[in-house]
């Protein structure tokens, strides 16, 4: 069959890898993809949020199914289109449609989903300008410190975590006030704060039965021993050494199963990947957020590791029929260590050469911010985060030992990685 993926990132580019070696493929597209997704497919450089643009190359390519890779289509209701339209209604989309992705597209709409069908999150209440003195009573009746989300999407900055409650409260009145972020603040969800370890976990449901992928912790900050600002995610492994058999069967039954039935139960037809953001505190797992759609950098660590065919598995999707379908893993450690650009989280220079990616071996690299030079042919950084390198081990040690000796080999003017992924779990696994 041919397919499409949308997306540009080390995410999709997983995705492809790895959808690339199903005997079901015959022609893969990425759109717009970047120089990795051209090595496993053929790149089409269109916007994927228009979707008049996806429409045309659809019935162009007679694509037959779609794999939606990052969140802002779904929220648009990319999945409602295809649906509603009788030229491309009977061609699978592996994402969920809009009422669905609201999970992720609006913070208040998870956590009123969560209080309703007992999934367990962190207390909270939902503040607009018209309320806002409110606002300032809640977090006066909380300790430090103080939680504050965006309710829309923010491209991952929308949640501020602050010790001091002055600064709390005006903060509070920036977002939902002056528009800090946009419209995505004009409502800001106020939550309690948790103290523990974070791990991703994730499902491929199909709106009746669900699988369960293997889990991942990735690192967000930029510095080491997870300081300075916030990224897209520097690094992550799977498996998870604290997430135990004990644990993880807490994860399905508090939070994975009361989740899919909550979505049977309000008619929500989910089909696509559920990202779970929890937070273990003690022995207990705790959602943090939902996302409509596969983690980045954890799909570089969590994709390899998948050796079930993943285009049966979405025809699964598609038709319903995951239940008879039965996974299987890599069950060593994998590590994927994310390159960036110097400067990345905040200003960057895009267009520097990157050296050394052919001659490696015994690794995957993952490409995200990347293009082909079509004067030079040579692979240009065109991004913040610009690969990810991908590695396995038998222990955690063994595959971080390995992937960083990959690492050390691609070069790039200005470039930077974290190197102390998988730092906090070492001694765990
Ligand atoms: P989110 O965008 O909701 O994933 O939040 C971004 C980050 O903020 C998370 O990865 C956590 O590290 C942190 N965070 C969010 N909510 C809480 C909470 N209730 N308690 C503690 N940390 C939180
Ligand atoms: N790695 C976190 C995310 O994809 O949102």
């Amino acid at each position: 069959m041919n397919i499409l993926i949308l997306g540009s990132g080390g995410r999709e580019h997983a995705l492809a890898w790895k959808m690339a070696q199903s005997k079901l493929t015959d022609k893969l597209y990425i759109a717009p993809g970047n120089a990795g997704t051209k090595e496993v497919g053929i790149n089409i450089p269109i916007n994927v949020n228009d979707f008049a643009d996806v429409k045309k190359l659809v019935i162009e390519k007679e694509i037959d199914m779609l794999v939606v890779g990052p969140e802002v289509p779904l929220v648009d209701g990319i999945h409602d289109k295809f649906k509603n339209d009788p030229a491309l209604n009977n061609i699978p989309v592996i994402g969920p449609e809009r009422r669905g992705a609201m999970l992720e597209g609006s913070k208040d709409f998870a956590k009123e989903f969560m209080y309703k069908y007992n999934v367990p999150t962190a207390a909270y209440k939902s503040f607009t300008l018209e309320n806002l003195t409110e606002g300032y009573e809640f977090l006066e009746s909380l300790t430090a410190p103080y939680v504050l989300k965006a309710d829309g999407l923010a491209a991952g900055k929308g949640v501020l975590i602050i010790n001091d409650l002055e600064l709390a409260k005006s903060e509070l009145k920036k977002m939902v006030a002056d528009a800090k972020f946009g419209e995505a603040s004009s409502k800001v969800v106020i939550e309690e704060f948790l103290d523990g370890i974070e791990l991703s976990v994730f499902v491929l449901t199909d709106g009746n039965s669900y699988v369960l992928l293997p889990e991942a912790k990735d690192y967000k900050r930029i510095g080491e021993g997870d300081s300075g600002l916030n990224t897209g995610g520097m690094g992550s492994v799977s498996p998870v050494p604290f997430a135990t058999a004990d644990f993880m069967q807490k994860v399905e039954d508090r939070v994975i199963k009361p989740t899919v039935e909550g979505l049977k139960t309000e008619g929500i037809d989910y089909k696509g990947f559920i990202f779970f953001g929890l937070i273990k505190v003690g022995d207990d797992p705790y959602v943090i957020e939902y996302n409509c759609r596969m983690g980045d950098p954890e799909a570089e660590s969590v994709i390899p590791r998948i050796k079930t065919d993943l285009v049966e598995v979405f025809q699964a999707v598609g038709n319903e029929t995951l239940e008879n379908i039965k996974m299987e893993f890599d069950d060593r450690y994998s590590a994927a260590i994310m390159l960036v650009s110097g400067g990345y989280p905040e200003a960057y220079v895009n267009g520097k050469v990157i050296k050394g990616i052919d001659k490696l071996k015994d690794c995957i690299v993952f490409h995200a911010g990347t293009e082909i030079d079509i004067n030079t042919n040579e692979v240009k950084t065109a991004g913040g985060r610009v690969l990810a390198v991908n590695a396995f081990g038998n222990t955690l040690d063994g595959a971080l030992k390995l992937v960083y000796e990959k690492v050390s080999l691609i070069d790039f003017d200005g470039r930077y990685f974290r190197s102390d992924i998988g730092f906090d779990l070492k001694k765990q696994d």
